[in-house]
């Protein structure tokens, strides 16, 4: 499949103006594909308790399981300047649950499987 990895470039950058990043003054923005066609978003929450502050793929998530749930297909972050961004180790761990070793991550060095991003991850299938 030919991908246009604008589109999704462009709901992470939309998302990312309505980060909530007071702290940090790091707006980040996620927008996913899901495998029926839909598109979710995230954008990171802060909190003056630093440490709770949600990632922007936090919110992906939530959203991709409220509307419906089903697996992350393409996916993408970016910051306050636009510029793509890889997701932090933690929710490289979220969306391995949600996309697999197959799901598509845009990367600042191309486009990557999932299973480059996090090799030999722990999953659901470690609990079985
Ligand atoms: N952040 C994300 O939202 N996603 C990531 O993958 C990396 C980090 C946020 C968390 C915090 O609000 C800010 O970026 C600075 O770390």
């Amino acid at each position: 499949m030919n991908f246009d990895w604008d589109v999704l470039v462009q709901a992470a950058k939309k998302a990312m103006g309505s980060a909530y990043a007071p702290y940090s003054k790091f707006p980040v923005g996620a927008a996913a594909r899901v495998a029926d066609g839909r598109f979710v978003t995230g954008c990171n929450v802060e909190n003056a308790a630093y440490g709770v502050a949600l990632c922007a793929e936090c919110g992906l998530i939530s959203q991709l399981v409220l509307s419906g749930g089903g697996r992350l297909t393409h996916f993408v972050c970016v910051n306050g300047s636009g510029d793509v961004l890889m997701p932090c180790g933690r929710c490289r761990q979220l969306l391995w649950e949600h996309g697999g070793a197959e799901l598509e991550v845009l990367t600042s060095s191309g486009v990557r499987r999932m299973d480059e991003v996090l090799p030999d991850a722990f999953g659901a299938d470690d609990l079985a």
